[in-house]
């Protein structure tokens, strides 16, 4: 049943308020924002006469089409209004090519993939004629964006083209994250790099995914005429099944009790998103006020929602323009207030022609197992009880292995990053491993030269983007643990983007410790426990070890069970000292750089014949070979 809707292609992404609008602009408070629009140019330094026009064409677009965007968006500072609207129009630009109703598949993939081609082409030249990519380009450069997160939304939308079919809410949330990811994303980017605190933990909170499911949800609701005008239901199976009959009912246009009960379940299904308790609590005033607008307004969208019963199925659910106003109103006092009491910190770059992004020359292919080692090698088979799930890694001795032969560190660290690095990353891949972690830069590590430093970090760079970007084939999940205090911020974006990138994939799964102190990590720990006792959450004197190990950054990760130091040196170094209460330790002589994957396969046949014990007595029927019990282990 309703298998023709769930076999039906899902062709764009429910993203929020794609209609065209009823509300009543004139009674819209944020129309003007609080500042002439042309002031805000002026202030945000966009003089060119062409490009001043082509960031008004783009607000008029936002304003038109898609009002309640371009109402929060008037919550923003005045100096990054520019850039939101620019970002808006573009996304919009693609995505209605995506979606144009005339033609045919072939067609709509073609130009979305003429309008995406003309993009990198005009962001390599520096200009372009139409207002909105010219708009787009300019912000990019003033804010030093990258078009990354905008990739993978033309990406999606372009694999939306030619159908899509999601099962379940996890599926469904990874397909809107990456449609939508670049409008969240570069949002919290651009207020960063206008120096407003947005804290990193925010976009790795599952609450924060959730609430923009939430956001999501209710846009699919409110449009539902819409997209039931073009055959599509965007919705997974999994929730279609809960309620039989509902979406046949849905696509032929007939409200039944069953189509009914499956829209009252979406409702409170998007209401319980939207409401992640806390979720602004330790925000800056500002982007907590952004978001607290943007629940209000989802919620009356869902008041409509539901007031609509039937006649959601022929047109958008939108809240009576009072409704908005009166959120709107009240948010626009509280938004002016908040900006105030933290000016932006930071100016946009200013505009220049020839700002250059790497091409993306490879499309993302099917999960594959990496390049085979050039010397033919193959990974040993170990037993899948044997198997180590996690291995850590202090990838040590490029500074020595550098100075052996006369060349200056950084020379070390390149030759790890780009040799040992990447081999040992494909071997791990190779052998089935599901956690490698990698030692990369430890809060000891400041005390090094700030060239050295910052060569580190800019390695540390393109490692991530060629995981990230370019090697979705592999499957590897990237994420890191570490302190953002000291890191640059751009550093801190491409990590967390890489993070957001690849949250999806089920291979190995790298974790960078960069700016990472296993003390830091738990002195962290430790002080959200205090927080949750102060605050009456936890009985200070029945806390255990499972409650600490809740706060560590990664909670979900298996506790490490091989930790190997290479470059002769036998110490921990402050490296996952809670994860590594157990681990088996395995020091060997070679520096980083001179590592291959066979190391690491080397590395874990040892300690498939070691016996662990975990504090227990060892077991009486130890094998005479050499080989041992491995009763309390593996
Ligand atoms: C490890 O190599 C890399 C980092 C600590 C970042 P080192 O730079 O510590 O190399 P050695 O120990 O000085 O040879
Ligand atoms: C440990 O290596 C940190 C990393 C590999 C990132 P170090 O070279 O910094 O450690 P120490 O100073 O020798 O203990
Ligand atoms: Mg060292």
């Amino acid at each position: 049943m309703g298998s023709c809707v769930r076999n039906a292609p899902i062709c764009r992404p429910p993203r929020p308020t794609r209609r065209r609008p009823q509300q009543c602009a004139a009674a819209d408070p944020s129309r003007n924002g609080g500042a002439p629009v042309p002031g805000i140019l002026t202030q945000a330094a966009i003089d060119d006469p062409a490009l001043r026009a082509a960031y008004l064409h783009c607000r008029r677009t936002v304003r038109r089409d898609d009002p309640v965007e371009y109402s929060i968006m008037q919550l923003m500072p005045p100096l990054l209004r520019p850039a939101c609207w620019a970002m808006w129009a573009a996304f919009s630009a693609a995505d209605d090519l995506a979606d144009a109703p005339a033609g045919t598949t072939a067609t709509r993939t073609a130009q979305l993939k003429a309008w995406t081609t003309a993009l990198e082409d005009e962001l390599t030249a520096g200009h372009s004629d139409d207002p909105v990519r010219r708009a787009l380009i300019d912000t990019m450069h003033r804010w030093r964006l990258d078009l990354a997160d905008l990739r993978l939304s033309f990406a999606t939308l372009d694999g939306d083209t030619r159908g899509r079919h999601l099962h379940t809410w996890e599926q469904w949330s990874v397909w809107v994250g990456d449609s939508n990811l670049s409008w969240a994303t570069q949002s919290m980017t651009l207020l960063a790099r206008a120096g407003i605190p947005v804290p990193v933990w925010l976009r790795r909170k599952d609450s924060y995914q959730r609430y923009l499911d939430g956001l999501y949800l209710t846009d699919t609701l409110t449009d539902l005429a819409q997209d039931l005008a073009r055959g599509e239901l965007n919705l997974p199976t999994q929730v279609l099944d809960q309620f039989p009959d509902a979406a046949d009912h849905l696509t032929a246009r007939h409200w039944s009790p069953a189509a009914g009960a499956l829209i009252a379940h979406l409702t409170g299904q998007a209401r319980r998103w939207l409401d992640q308790p806390g979720l602004t609590s330790t925000l800056h005033p500002g982007p907590a006020e952004l978001l607290s607008t943007a629940t209000r307004l989802f919620h009356a969208r869902l008041d409509a929602v539901q007031a609509a019963g039937p006649a959601l199925l022929s047109r958008p659910a939108v809240p009576a323009p009072f409704v908005r106003w009166r959120i709107l109103a009240r948010a626009r006092t509280r938004g002016a207030l908040a900006w105030r009491l933290t000016p932006l910190s930071a100016t946009p770059h200013g505009s220049s022609p020839g700002y250059a992004l790497p091409r993306q020359t490879r499309p993302p292919s099917k999960f594959q197992p990496p390049a085979p080692h050039p010397s033919g090698a193959r990974p040993p088979t170990i037993p899948a009880s044997r198997m180590p799930r996690h291995v850590a890694v202090i990838m040590d001795g490029n500074g020595r292995w550098a100075t052996q032969r006369g060349l200056p560190r950084h020379e070390g660290h390149r030759a790890g990053a780009e040799g040992a690095t990447r081999d040992v990353i494909c071997g791990a891949a190779e052998i089935g491993l599901a956690h490698l972690t990698l030692y990369a830069f430890s809060t000891e590590n400041w005390k090094r030269d700030t060239e050295e430093i910052a060569f580190l970090f800019e390695s540390i760079r393109n490692q991530l983007r060629t995981y990230a970007n370019d090697k979705e084939e592999l499957g590897i999940r990237i994420r890191w643990a570490g302190s953002a205090v000291g890191l640059p911020q751009d550093l801190i974006e491409e990590l967390l983007q890489a993070e957001l990138r690849t949250r999806h994939r089920t291979g190995l799964c790298v974790t960078v410790c960069i700016n990472y102190g296993g003390r830091d990590e738990l002195t962290r720990a430790a002080a959200q426990l205090a927080r949750a006792a102060a605050a009456g959450d936890i009985d200070p004197d029945h806390v255990s070890d499972t409650d600490l190990a809740r706060h560590l950054t990664w909670p979900d990760t298996p506790d490490v069970d091989l930790l190997w130091r290479t470059g002769g040196e036998q110490r921990i170094s402050n490296f996952l000292l809670w994860q590594a209460a157990y681990a088996e330790l395995h020091f060997t002589d070679t520096n980083w750089p001179d590592i291959d994957r066979r190391d690491l396969w080397q590395a874990i046949t040892e300690y498939s014949v070691r016996q662990r014990r975990h504090g227990a007595a060892p077991a009486a029927d130890s094998s005479k070979d050499g080989t041992v019990a491995h009763r309390a282990c593996h």
